[in-house]
């Protein structure tokens, strides 16, 4: 196992953003990451976890070790009947993963299609889209402590999944290092294309009860048109969350704003889409610096060439006080800020 000294961290973050990690190390099997605890070069040291980096902005050098996880494999755990338990290795490429296990007949995935990152980042922000989250499927996570080198594995109700959250966000952020998630996928198809631009484009094509493949493709397409290419363009794909705000405030702002985009959360709560707030404030497609807003969605910030972290954070302050004085909402990151 070889600590590199003084990496820059560009090729590992999909934002692009040209930091150094004062110790760099990849770890390519699990077993290094025992081998890596206990050979104590973590105890005391800040560290941070990065898998495909996709959700991750540096404004600053990173002053600590950066553990890269490379780990790759996928197991087959269990016949279950109508659902198969599947592991795979937090190193794996997240949408391989998914086209994999579509390809040998499961269900489950395939909402989640096209998601940029790894396995093991998926249950640390509870990833979702296109009407599907993390959560649905994951069956149990399995993490070594990274001070005593122990195994854990979480069962989905103690991973306290929510809103691009979970339990290695909160209490136990920094203290697990994720080595493999096992996930429970259905051998029959129940296909799940309730949400709209989903629901839109399948009909726009006549296809009414989708495969799994073609519900994939489908939301490759939907991404393709609304999202920038991580090999293209950098960013953290979703920079902010949707806010959750109060019924009475929800109700206030769609009487002055009628095209307000909301969704119901419960009696008493909506979640308003925050793409939306950011456009009406006039700032898609424009930016501070080299950061921009994306022209074809206002909730992804962008590298429009050598951008810096400062950059994102300018203008994502400039962004959050707009939105604050025009609706009374704050928008709050989901891209991790370091
Ligand atoms: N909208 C606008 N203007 C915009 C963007 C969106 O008016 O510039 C409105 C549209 O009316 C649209 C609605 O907002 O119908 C929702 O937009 P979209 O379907 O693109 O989804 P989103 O709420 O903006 C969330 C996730 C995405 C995920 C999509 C699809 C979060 C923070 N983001 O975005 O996840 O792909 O739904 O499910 O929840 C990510 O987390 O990195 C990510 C890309």
């Amino acid at each position: 196992m070889t600590i590199q000294k003084n990496i820059s961290l560009k090729p590992y973050n999909t934002f692009g953003i040209d930091a150094k990690a004062a110790e760099f190390v990849e770890i390519k099997t699990e077993g290094k990451i025992v081998e890596l605890i206990k050979s104590g070069v973590l105890a005391g040291k800040k560290s941070l976890i990065l898998g495909g980096g996709s959700n991750i902005v540096f404004t600053q050098d990173y002053d600590g070790l950066v553990v890269h996880m490379a780990t790759k494999g996928i197991e087959f755990v269990e016949d279950q009947g109508e659902t198969s338990l599947l592991a795979a290795q937090a190193g794996e490429v997240w949408s391989d993963f998914v086209h994999q296990t579509i390809s040998q007949g499961y269900s489950g995935l395939e909402n989640l299609a096209g998601i940029p990152g790894t396995v093991g980042a998926a249950p640390v922000q509870n990833v979702g889209a296109y009407g599907r989250e993390a959560k649905d499927v994951i069956h149990s996570v399995k993490c070594y402590d990274i001070e005593t080198g122990e195994t854990r594995i979480f069962a989905n109700e103690e991973c306290r999944f929510g809103y691009r959250n979970s339990i290695f966000k909160q209490e136990c952020a920094d203290r697990y290092i994720v080595a493999s998630v096992t996930f429970r996928l259905s051998k029959r198809h129940n296909p799940n294309i309730e949400y709209k631009a989903l629901k839109d484009t399948l009909a726009g094509k006549g296809i009414t009860n989708p495969t799994p493949r073609e519900i994939a493709q489908t939301i490759t397409e939907i991404r393709d048109a609304k999202l920038p290419k991580p090999e293209e363009t950098g960013s953290a794909g979703s920079f902010f969350k949707n806010p959750v705000v109060s019924a009475s405030l929800h109700d206030q702002i769609k009487e002055e704003h009628p095209n307000l985009v909301s969704f119901v959360v419960d009696d008493d709560h909506y979640k308003l889409a925050a793409g939306w707030l950011i456009e009406q404030c006039g700032w898609k497609g424009r930016g501070i610096g080299n950061a921009g807003v994306y022209a074809k969605q206002a909730l992804v910030l962008v590298n429009n060439g050598g951008c810096t972290g400062k950059e994102v954070t300018t203008l994502s302050n400039a962004i959050i006080a707009d939105v604050e004085a025009k609706f009374g909402v704050t928008l709050t990151p989901e891209a991790i800020i370091i």
